[in-house]
């Protein structure tokens, strides 16, 4: 479903640039409806369009199999903007020259303005601006001239004002750029003369219709997981249609936080359905990554079978309620990991054979994941549910390391390798390796440093943590089976309930994209297991930086950790995403 008669005004060619769902956002907070189309989308499907923004992306112009656009797009009428290589590509098309710079320019750099109209307007004669290339347009097209210039980059932008071409090497939509908005609404405003028609919230009413109307008197069933995208879709539809038509079913199965079950059935109003035991059971065997997350899976497509089947939701008179958001509809687009969920949902029988009988209803394919949250605060949501950290699938499954035998921790040049294996990422690859722990460390920025350089040293190894605190020295420790059993998953949860406590009360919580704690069978006696702190920065969890917090933080989180009963020490995760991945599993 997408948004009803709205057309987008704005329509942002995806050159494969990491920033082309950045633009998109950028243009919707100023308040025009756009949206992201693959590069070489035919110019016939865009008329209509009052401009069209080129986006960067990593190719060389000249290099074969780069992205283009449609030619035809420059005889549209529109107003055309090319950022980065969409500068270069447009300068290309047109029948100007790219070459390979003398040298690359990355991050910030000063812009020097020739001519401060057009895109420019309203800019002083110096700018910061943020750069990411390594090509530039050497000869301009006819018709264009040079705008602005920096140091290493002679055209950095270029007008057409009587055709209403421009492009900018540098990226006006990252906030490095100290104009970058100004330069965006130039372009909107009164180069191509947009209309503001976007606002999340005032998409309600109508999306509300577009439910009534595609349920076409029919029932909506949801499964929630507890997450924004899924809760908001619900209450959406329940808005819609009323109680007496939408069912929302959770499934607890017993890897969910403290207190996540009793939350999600207060704030949304859903049936909770207890597979608890069932997935302790399926579980308990289970000790390395990819059997657990198969038989996680496994699992969830047998209870919600069940559900759909006992529930008789397969039946004419329902349709199945999905929380997808934009980026997820978009093959360029989106995360890998909204793949592998999607996969994993269309596992289910059931919910293929709806998916099949186009039985579904998505009201939240043309909105960004913070447009979900404006949405969703409209709907009155509370911002707990809202702003919540990012949460898998499989639950603290994944945060539960397990052993099938003991093994020693054993010296390793400055620290210990301990023998429990996490997945890293390297290169292309997945990788299962063994932990290196530092127990004498100066907490500063220079240990994430330290961190990358060992693990570029040893093989054997895609991780480093530091000691935080202990009971027991490290000599005396060692790896033990550990299974995924009910007691262990209580300890996980009770330290993670603190962590997230701490980390709430201090502010911590919102400077970090996620938290994972993660619980390790590593300990000594009647203390056999260990827990890991792993606060990450990232954008979209494909890549990662890990954040240290401050002293007095880290020592208070520290001394309760080692106050659970289990808990022999507690250690932090320096390791950036490559080569470690955001959950150990
Ligand atoms: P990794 O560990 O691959 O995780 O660095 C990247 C992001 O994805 C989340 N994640 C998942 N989310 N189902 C989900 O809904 C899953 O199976 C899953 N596995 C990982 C992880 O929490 C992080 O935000």
């Amino acid at each position: 479903m997408t948004a009803d008669s709205l057309q987008p005004q704005i329509t942002v060619l995806d050159a494969g640039g990491q920033y082309c769902h950045l633009i998109a956002r950028r243009v919707r907070e100023l308040g025009v409806f756009s949206e992201v189309r693959a590069s070489e989308t035919p110019a016939d499907e865009l008329t209509g369009r009052k401009g069209i923004i080129i986006s960067g992306g990593p190719s060389s112009v000249s290099a074969p199999d780069s992205p283009t656009v449609d030619p035809a797009i420059f005889a549209l009428g529109a107003g055309v903007l090319g950022i980065c290589y969409g500068q270069q590509l447009m300068a290309h098309l047109l029948h100007g020259t790219v070459r390979k710079g003398a040298k690359g320019e990355y991050g910030a750099a000063v812009l020097n303005i020739h001519d401060s109209s057009g895109v420019l307007a309203g800019l002083s004669p110096r700018e910061n601006v943020w750069m990411s290339h390594f090509d530039q347009v050497e000869k301009l097209p006819a018709g264009f001239t040079t705008i602005a210039s920096t140091s290493t980059c002679e055209v950095a932008a270029i007008a057409d004002p009587a055709r209403r071409f421009y492009g900018v090497q540098f990226h006006p939509e990252v906030v490095h750029t100290a104009k970058g908005m100004e330069v965006l609404s130039n372009f909107l405003f009164p180069i191509c003369g947009c209309e503001k028609d976007w606002d999340p919230r005032g998409r309600i009413a109508s999306l509300e219709r577009e439910i009534q109307a595609a349920a076409a008197g029919r029932n909506i069933f949801f499964f929630v997981s507890g997450g924004v995208d899924s809760s908001v879709a619900y209450r959406l539809c329940l808005r819609a249609l009323g109680k007496d038509r939408v069912h929302g079913a959770y499934v607890d199965t017993g890897l969910m936080r403290e207190g996540e079950t009793e939350f999600v059935r207060e704030a949304l109003g859903v049936e909770v359905v207890d597979a608890r035991q069932e997935f302790l059971d399926a579980l308990s065997g289970a000790t390395d990554p990819e059997s657990k997350r198969h038989i996680i899976g496994e699992q969830f497509v047998a209870v919600q079978e069940r559900v759909l089947q006992s529930g008789h939701y397969l039946d004419g008179e329902w349709i199945l309620g999905q929380g997808t958001i934009y980026p997820d509809t978009i093959e360029s687009g989106g995360t890998a990991k909204a793949d592998l969920i999607k996969t994993h949902h269309n596992r289910v029988a059931g919910i293929q054979k709806l998916i099949d009988e186009n039985r579904i209803i998505e009201p939240l394919t043309s909105f960004y994941k913070d447009e979900v949250r404006e949405v969703g605060a409209a709907l009155g949501l509370p911002d707990e549910l809202l702003h919540r950290h990012p949460f898998p699938g499989p639950g603290l499954a994944i945060r539960l390391l397990c052993a099938a035998e003991a093994a020693p921790i054993v010296k390793m040049g400055s620290g210990r390798l301990v023998p429990v294996r996490s997945v890293g990422v390297q290169g292309d690859e997945r990788t299962y390796r063994a932990v290196l722990a530092l127990d004498k460390v100066i907490w500063n920025d220079s240990l994430l440093e330290q961190a990358t350089h060992l693990i570029n040293r040893h093989a054997t190894i895609n991780r480093v943590v530091a000691l935080c605190g202990t009971h027991h020295s490290m000599e005396t420790m060692q790896v033990a089976p550990g299974r995924l059993d009910r007691v262990r998953l209580e300890r996980l949860r009770r330290a993670d309930a603190i962590v997230r406590r701490l980390s709430h009360e201090s502010g911590f919580d919102g400077s970090v994209w996620q938290f994972p704690v993660v619980v390790i069978p590593c300990g000594a006696g009647d203390r056999p297991d260990s827990v890991v702190l792993r606060p990450v920065h990232s954008v979209d969890g494909m890549t990662a930086q890990s954040v240290l917090m401050e002293d007095g933080l880290r020592d208070r989180i520290t001394a309760q950790l080692l106050a659970v009963p289990g808990i022999a020490a507690v250690f932090y995760d320096l390791t950036h995403k490559p080569p470690g991945t955001i959950e150990w599993e």
